[in-house]
């Protein structure tokens, strides 16, 4: 068997056609243009990547772009006081701080100031409890953009089986909690999980996000089942050359192509539908703020 590859570059730049024309919509029919201020302190040179891409695709889909370039020794309080400002202001609809935020910054005490109903993230403590109690919230954008993936595939999840490696609150938990929501019988793996092997074998989906390049052998993949890689990891490739490196998942890819019915190639499965999400859950957050119905299909 040959799986079908989920092309998640096509499909990211399905989603943000999809939030350009409501961004459209909402200028012409309600005079709204949805904003989305990002937050960078410091100069993380892979952060400042990610912020800018961030800018420019926002930028892209219509909506208004501010970043926040903070200096690295910003003090807790001076950031505070901008998530305040931000949090009041009534063009900005979404508000993200890169993290990883120095180490003098408690992150949670962060992220737990934002609105969380500017939170696009999903990682204030309210959208965390209210997607674990199947209420409206935020969503994350990897998970959301697996969840979307998953169900273009399959049409409906509902009764299969899925396993989730990796227990992170970015990916693994709500990962966990929207395959639950669309009804699937979700386990959660990890490190410690005694027999990961068989546990996995038993997926008609897998989910790995665990961050160790080429971690799931095909040999761990039942035939048929759908796999989701949400690792992106870089390694040393020396057939190309003295000190090359490439991307891999944390998946084998082409042993697990072998078995799967689907897969999620890296570089171009799920990553590029992180940011794509991202511009949803800020066209979301604008249309609730508007007491307007959000687009269908970019929501949990
Ligand atoms: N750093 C790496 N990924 C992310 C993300 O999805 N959101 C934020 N805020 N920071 C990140």
């Amino acid at each position: 068997m040959s799986a079908t590859v989920i092309d998640g570059k096509a499909f990211a730049a399905t989603v943000r056609e999809k939030v350009a024309s409501h961004v459209a919509r909402l200028k012409a029919e309600h005079d709204i243009t949805p904003g989305l201020a990002v937050v960078l302190v410091g100069e993380d040179p892979a952060s400042q990547v990610y912020v800018r891409s961030k800018g420019k695709q926002t930028v892209e889909v219509g909506m208004n772009s501010v970043e926040h370039k903070l200096d690295a020794a910003t003090s807790e309080s001076d950031l505070l006081a901008l998530i305040d400002q931000l949090n009041a202001d009534p063009t900005v609809h979404g508000i993200l701080v890169q993290l990883p935020l120095p180490d003098h910054l408690n992150e949670d005490l962060v992220i737990n100031s934002i609105a969380p109903s500017k939170d696009v993230d999903g990682f204030h403590i309210s959208n965390v409890g209210l997607l674990g109690t199947g209420q409206q919230s935020m969503v994350p954008c990897t998970p959301l953009g697996c969840l979307m993936m998953l169900r273009d595939h399959h049409g409906s999840i509902s009764g299969l089986d899925a396993v989730v490696i990796g227990r992170s609150n970015i990916v693994g938990k709500p990962m966990a909690q929207l395959l639950l929501g669309d009804s699937c019988t979700v386990t959660i793996a990890h490190s410690r999980t005694k027999d990961l092997a068989e546990t996995v074998r038993r997926a008609d989906i897998v989910v790995a996000a665990v961050g160790r390049p080429e971690m799931v052998p095909g040999d761990w993949i039942k035939p048929g089942a759908t796999v989701i890689d949400v690792g992106i990891n870089r390694i040393d490739a020396p057939e190309k050359g003295p000190g090359k490196t490439r991307l891999v998942g944390d998946c084998h890819y082409e042993s697990c192509a072998a078995v799967a019915g689907a897969i999620t190639p890296v570089p171009g499965g799920v990553g590029p539908m992180t940011i794509a999400c991202l511009l949803a859950n800020t066209v979301t957050a604008c249309c609730r703020a508007n007491d307007l119905d959000p687009p269908e299909g970019l929501t949990a």
